[in-house]
This record gives C-alpha cells, sequence and structure tokens, in this order.
C-alpha cells in the first residue's frame, strides 16, 4: 500500500541528520493469528489463556527473579500447571553453566558455508539446552549485519551478507527448534555497532537511520528468512531506528514484523532496553530481566484504558504458543533445572551427549580459511621433524574460569582467553592471554576443554616423533635454524559492549615479520573475532601461508592439526571482504557524536553497499574478497544451464529460475567446494549472493549443483508500492568459487 509516511520516512532517512530521520506510528498491534504451523499451538494457547486472570497474563510477559543463573525468567501459572520460561544465551553454547559444550561461534559456522552442518549445530546446541531447562536460546543473531568491520558482535553472526546471513539463521533456527527449544532471532533490527548502543548518562543511544529500501534488502532480509523458518521470537534491539528507539518501534514490530511478515511468535525485550507501557501498544510482548514497565502497572494501564486487555491476551497467546510450538507442554525439563549458581552447591547436570562430538569437530574443521599457500606448503608433504611455535595464541590462558565472571566485571575471562579490558572504550585488539575460541559476553560460554594449538601440536609430536620448540612470549623469539616449519598464532578479540580499535596490531604484525625474517617456512594462523588485516606481512616470501582460524569451539587446536597434516581439507571461505587498507572500508568505524550532543545520529546512507556490494561497485581490489578459500585440491566450473519461469504477480517465493553448473574436482585428492551464485539485477549492486552449495568429491569426481532462485532473489523493494517488484530489463546469473572467481555466467531479460 503507498502511504505518504512512509515514502516521508524513506526520503527522510535518506536526507541525513539535517532533517531527523523519523518512524511512523503503526497502531494497533496485529494479533497472532495462528496461520500455518502455528495452528494447533495457537488453538492449545487460546484455550489455556482463556483460563489466565489479568494478572497471570501480565505474568507471562514479565521477567521475575528466580533461583538461577538464567539470563531472564517468565512467572509462573502454577494453578495450571503453566511452568514459566528459562531465557538464556547462547551463541557458542549455553552460557555461564557447567558441563556443557562449546560450538564453533556464527562467523565461524559463516565461514564454512555449510547448510547441513550448521543445521547440526543448532540441534545439538538446543539439545544442552534443553537437558539445562532454558526454554528460550537467546539466538542466533541477524545484527549486527557487520556495517562496521570494527563492530564489536559482528562474530557472533554468520556474514556481512544478508543472504548466507539468512539461510544460516534458518538452518539454526530450525536445528533448536527441533530440538525442543524456543530460537530467539535479536536484534530487530540496525543494532550495527556497541558504541552508544544503550542510551548513557543523558546520552541517548545511537539511531540508526534507514531507509525502507536498505532496511528491506539488506538489514531485515535475514529476519525475513528466520520468519519463514518458524523462529518462535524476536529481541527487538537496544538501539533507535529512524529515531525511537527498538523496543518502541511500532512501525518496526507492529508494521514490519507483524504485519508485513505475519510474524506470529512473540517480541522480546533486550535486556533493560528502554521502552515504556506504550512499548505494548507498539508490538512488544515480553519485558526482561525484570518486570520494568511492565510489571505491575501493565495491569493498571488495562484497568485505565491506555492498553486492552485483548492486546495483553494477545501478547500471553503468543508466548505460550511458543512454548505449544516447541512441544514443551509434552516433554521439558523444570525451567532452570541445570542453571543452578555455580559458586553455591549444585547438582551436577551434564547437557553433553556423544553424539554432538562430530557436530563439534566438524565445524571446527569447516570454518578454518586457508587464504595463502605458496607452493603447496600445506598440507605437510611429510611430517615435519621439526616445529618451532611462536605467539600468545597458541595455548590456553592460565586459569579456567566461566565468562559469567568476565561480564560480572572481572577484568579477563581466562577460560576464553580474552583480552583484559581497560577503560569502559578500550578493548585490546588482541587477546594476549591465550588462545580465543570464542568472542566475549552474551554469545561465550565454558568449553569443557580447549584443545589448543600447541598442546595439539605436542600430541601429535608425541605419536610421530617430531621435535618441538615454543617460546609464546617474546616479540622477536630465537629461532631453531633447523625448523622445518614455524607457525605463528595470533589473535584478534570481540566483545559485546565495545567496539574494535582497530583490524590489526602492531605487536602481532611485527611478531610475525620478525619471525618470518629468521624462518624460510613461516605459517601464519589468526584465530579472528571478525575481520584481521594481513597486509603488513602478507606478501613476506618467508610467510609461505596464511589461515584464517576464526574461532573454533572447544576442539580449535584438534581441527587445525588434522588441517596442518592433511587429514582433513581446507573448505572455508570468507563470509567477509578481506580489505588490504582500513580505509578500503566506507563505513569504517561507529558513528560517533560532536561533543556534548546528547542525540548521536548514524545515517546509513550508503544504503546497501555494504561489504563486497561496496568493494564491487566502487571497484576496490580487496586483498582476498568475499567467499575467497583456498583447497588442498582444485575443482573447475563449467555447463551452466539456466531456465527462467514466468513471473508472477503476486508471489514472491515462487521459483524464478533453474540453475544448474557442473562442478568438477580436477586436483589430487578429494575436496570439498562451496559454489556459490551471484546475481546481477538492475540498479543494484554488480552483484549479489542468491545461492550456495557446498559439495564433497573425489578426486577426478563432477557433481552437477542445482539452485532453486524464488522471485524474491531478483527483486527489488518498492518504498511507493511498499511491496517487492520484479523490474523488466537485463539480468546476470553468475556462478564461481567466489565473488571474483565467476567463470560461468549468462544473462537474460525480463
Ligand atoms: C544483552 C544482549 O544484547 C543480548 O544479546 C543478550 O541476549 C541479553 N543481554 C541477555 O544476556
Amino acid at each position: 500500500m503507498w502511504s505518504p509516511g512512509i515514502l516521508l520516512l524513506a526520503l527522510q532517512a535518506i536526507g541525513g541528520a539535517a532533517e531527523l530521520a523519523s518512524s511512523p506510528e503503526v497502531l494497533p498491534s496485529p494479533k497472532g493469528s495462528g496461520k500455518g504451523i502455528w495452528k494447533t499451538a495457537y488453538a492449545k494457547a487460546q484455550k489455556l489463556v482463556d483460563e489466565f486472570t489479568l494478572e497471570e497474563k501480565v505474568n507471562v510477559t514479565r521477567g521475575f527473579t528466580a533461583d538461577n543463573v538464567c539470563a531472564g525468567n517468565t512467572g509462573t501459572v502454577p494453578r495450571l500447571g503453566w511452568p514459566g520460561l528459562c531465557l538464556h544465551d547462547a551463541g557458542n553454547g549455553v552460557r555461564a553453566t557447567d558441563l556443557v559444550n562449546s560450538y564453533p561461534s556464527a562467523l565461524h559456522s559463516g565461514a564454512s558455508w555449510d547448510k547441513n552442518l550448521t543445521y547440526q549445530r543448532g540441534l545439538y546446541m538446543g539439545k544442552e539446552f534443553k537437558a539445562k531447562g532454558v526454554n528460550v536460546l537467546l539466538g542466533p543473531n541477524a545484527g549486527p549485519l557487520g556495517r562496521t568491520p570494527l563492530g564489536g558482535r559482528n562474530w557472533e553472526g554468520f556474514s556481512v551478507d544478508p543472504y548466507l546471513s539468512g539461510q544460516l539463521c534458518a538452518e539454526s533456527i530450525i536445528g533448536h527448534q527441533d530440538a525442543g527449544v524456543i530460537a530467539n532471532v535479536k536484534h530487530l533490527i540496525g543494532n550495527e555497532q556497541e558504541t552508544f548502543r544503550r542510551p548513557y548518562f543523558g546520552v541517548e543511544a545511537a539511531s540508526s537511520n534507514i531507509d525502507d529500501k536498505t532496511l528491506h534488502e539488506l538489514y531485515l532480509w535475514p529476519f525475513v528468512d528466520s520468519v519463514r523458518a518458524g523462529v518462535a521470537s524476536v529481541m527487538c534491539s537496544y538501539n533507535r531506528i529512524n529515531n525511537t528507539y527498538g523496543c518502541e518501534n511500532s512501525k518496526l514490530m507492529n508494521g514490519v514484523l507483524k504485519s508485513e511478515l505475519s510474524f506470529d511468535g512473540f517480541v522480546l525485550l533486550d535486556w533493560n532496553a528502554p521502552h515504556t507501557l506504550e512499548s505494548a501498544n507498539a508490538g512488544l510482548d515480553m519485558v526482561m530481566p525484570q518486570g520494568g514497565s511492565f510489571g505491575e502497572n501493565l495491569t493498571q494501564a488495562v484497568a485505565n484504558g491506555s492498553v486492552s486487555e485483548s492486546r495483553v491476551t494477545d501478547m500471553a497467546t503468543r508466548i505460550v504458543a511458543a512454548w505449544y510450538l516447541t512441544d514443551q507442554d509434552i516433554d521439558f525439563p523444570v525451567p532452570g533445572i541445570g542453571m543452578q549458581n555455580l559458586t553455591l552447591p549444585h547438582k551436577q547436570v551434564d547437557a553433553r551427549i556423544p553424539e554432538s562430538r562430530p557436530v563439534i569437530l566438524e565445524g571446527a574443521i569447516a570454518g578454518h580459511v586457508l587464504v595463502k599457500n605458496e607452493n603447496n606448503t600445506l598440507p605437510f608433504r611429510k611430517n615435519p621433524k621439526m616445529l618451532s611455535v611462536f605467539g600468545y595464541d597458541a595455548t590456553v590462558p592460565a586459569t579456567k574460569n566461566t565468562d559469567k565472571l568476565f561480564e560480572l566485571g572481572y577484568t579477563s575471562s581466562p577460560a576464553m582467553g580474552q583480552a583484559v579490558l581497560g577503560t569502559e572504550e578500550h578493548f585490546d585488539q588482541a587477546a594476549k592471554g591465550g588462545t580465543i575460541v570464542s568472542g566475549g559476553r552474551a554469545a561465550a560460554n565454558s568449553p569443557p576443554y580447549i584443545s589448543d594449538p600447541l598442546g595439539a601440536l605436542q600430541h601429535r609430536a608425541a605419536k610421530d616423533g617430531s621435535w618441538v620448540n615454543w617460546d609464546l612470549t617474546s616479540f622477536d623469539p630465537g629461532v631453531n635454524a633447523a625448523s622445518d616449519v614455524c607457525l605463528v598464532f595470533i589473535n584478534a578479540i570481540a566483545t559485546e559492549g565495545w567496539d574494535r580499535d582497530g583490524l590489526h596490531d602492531d605487536f602481532s604484525d611485527g611478531l610475525v615479520l620478525n619471525v618470518a625474517s629468521k624462518c624460510a617456512n613461516t605459517i601464519v594462523i589468526i584465530h579472528a573475532a571478525g575481520i584481521r588485516l594481513v597486509d603488513q606481512w602478507i606478501e613476506h616470501p618467508n610467510v609461505t601461508a596464511t589461515i584464517i582460524a576464526h574461532l573454533p569451539g572447544q576442539d580449535s587446536g584438534q581441527a587445525l592439526v588434522k588441517l596442518l597434516y592433511g587429514e582433513a581439507s581446507f573448505s572455508g571461505k570468507l563470509p567477509y571482504t578481506l580489505a588490504k587498507n582500513e580505509t578500503d572500508y566506507d563505513p569504517y568505524g561507529p558513528c560517533g557524536r560532536a561533543p556534548d550532543d546528547p542525540n548521536p545520529q548514524c545515517d546509513f546512507t550508503e544504503g546497501v553497499y555494504v561489504d563486497y556490494r561496496a568493494f564491487d561497485a566502487r571497484k576496490i581490489t580487496p586483498r582476498y574478497e568475499f567467499g575467497f578459500g583456498l583447497s588442498y585440491t582444485t575443482f573447475e566450473y563449467s555447463s551452466l544451464a539456466v531456465k527462467v519461469e514466468r513471473a508472477s504477480t503476486s508471489d514472491i517465493w515462487q521459483t524464478l529460475a533453474t540453475v544448474k553448473a557442473t562442478v568438477t574436482n580436477t586436483g589430487a585428492v578429494r575436496g570439498e567446494e562451496v559454489a556459490q551464485l551471484y546475481v546481477a539485477i538492475p540498479n543494484s549492486p554488480p552483484k549479489q549472493l542468491r545461492g550456495f552449495e557446498k559439495v564433497v568429491l573425489d578426486k577426478g569426481e563432477a557433481a552437477e549443483i542445482q539452485f532453486d532462485l524464488t522471485q524474491r532473489d531478483f527483486s527489488v523493494w518498492d518504498v511507493v508500492q511498499q511491496q517487492w517488484v520484479l523490474q523488466s530489463g537485463n539480468y546476470t546469473i553468475f556462478v564461481g568459487a567466489s565473488s571474483r572467481d565467476l567463470p560461468l555466467s549468462e544473462t537474460f531479460d525480463v
């Protein structure tokens, strides 16, 4: 529908800060319809909620303290046997508890480009949340998407590309909910930086001023995929969007999420995010961790008519329906049963099951990206006799601790090897206390063990009789001249709460150069919670191989050793662009504010031109492009066939094109390839990812890969018509190995 308000919104947001962007009011809040997969769950929920008193309905929508460390607990309705919900984080596994696994981070899974492994990760992680009595798993994270490469939480998401993020969010959600827990996609929306993410001493949170087209084509895209995958809850964000707080934003919650996307689940407040009673009318359904504005006041608001009882009924129904949707009425432990305070006597609830082990190891292997491999340095052709290991990231930190202590204000979290926090504004770029297998805070968890690189190499040495030297502290270490190989381990850390200081640090770069100056076969391994530049040393002739090892979870070292020795093959590809210089990214840093300005504005004037969309349009050559990653074998692409169907006038989800291509393993060993499909749409970035498939091929083997592209994949968001439209014009489909290695293409007209 054309609406002057919406057009104005788009124009204002594009216009920038001179005229502040504004978010129109969209009322009333749509009632959950209980369509599709929600049908039975809604019927059951309506029946139960019908029996709730107003106070009981209100209790379901808010948090209470409970005798556990769940990030949040709702009220209960014991009279009718409704046990309430424990809500808890997230990304790497169950947070702040013991006897759980630490999975690869989302960024690492993004680098695997593996839908099946991502589903398995979601499933097994979900089973652990269930075993611990966590009803709502506070993930996956689709926002931040990664507008600024310095974003402190980018590693919590799969990729800066909305298509890759959307596909892997969907797999995760299905996995979590198949395991019987409620997934929660977050943070809706524009939560693109940690700087000014919340109001602070009279300064408002940053306003992400996003025009309607950019919202739909970039930031909302993965949320759409999440809703289609059946996600049962969505978390609204701390920041403002077009000058209205995320959790007060009726345009986004009522308008976009609940009307346009017909979302039938519940919207959850990010912890203590700004909100008022009016937020209930704006579409907010649950407040955490305590009652906030809702508390007792929601009951009063009904009495004085400012919130209708039917809205409160809808809120409770959406929440209880999510519980039924995931079969939590049939078989679910007591909420929070395994989430006792670890410093008090507590029962051991072991959430780990043997079936998850191969998924964790495979996942760890799959997210390593080999970006340089001169003269097939890797895999080691014969087992090296002498290995020399350098760098603070090679081994475990001195103490094992839980991430919860980190958040409670301790200056380091040795279990995660996180950097030492300085002042609130400062966060070291590298975590020099030990290897990192995760970033910090909400998505971190405590691993049962860490297979660290040095430990895993030593283990290997014990088996095959090699000799290992190590010096993990010197900046300019001595190198035994008989070394067959030198391995330098560095990292780049990031955490919720702080944006990063930069994309590389002098200490780590200097260390690499110092080792490379003395060792002709220097291999650099970077554990990275985001983009980490390599240009200070990547062309050094003695740097023979480089691995972006991301954040592998507990099996880090074991995965790496398998890759180095060729017992596993590299199949990861970069889920972002790795530039030569910081200045190649625009936007680069988080939005700031003028001194004394209490109203920080962040105009997303670049529109959808973020990461490779911007590099392609501005013809900037990256160091390693989006989608790039080497393998131990080689692949050839051939036989592109594109079949275009007739366009539909109403259904964006119908198949518009079926694309087939053949991939052949032309090298000497078995390997996995991620075949990627990009589309050039008129009046849009030069190319955008719209398909990917990972295939395993024996030496000499070929496989035909099929991509089914929907009409949405070719459409643009029309801000006047308020819908996706297929423009008439010329479209090109590209298929290949990365965003800049696309040997196959075909052009057609619509
Ligand atoms: C705030 C974070 O932004 C959110 O992602 C997390 O789920 C909650 N805290 C609960 O810990």
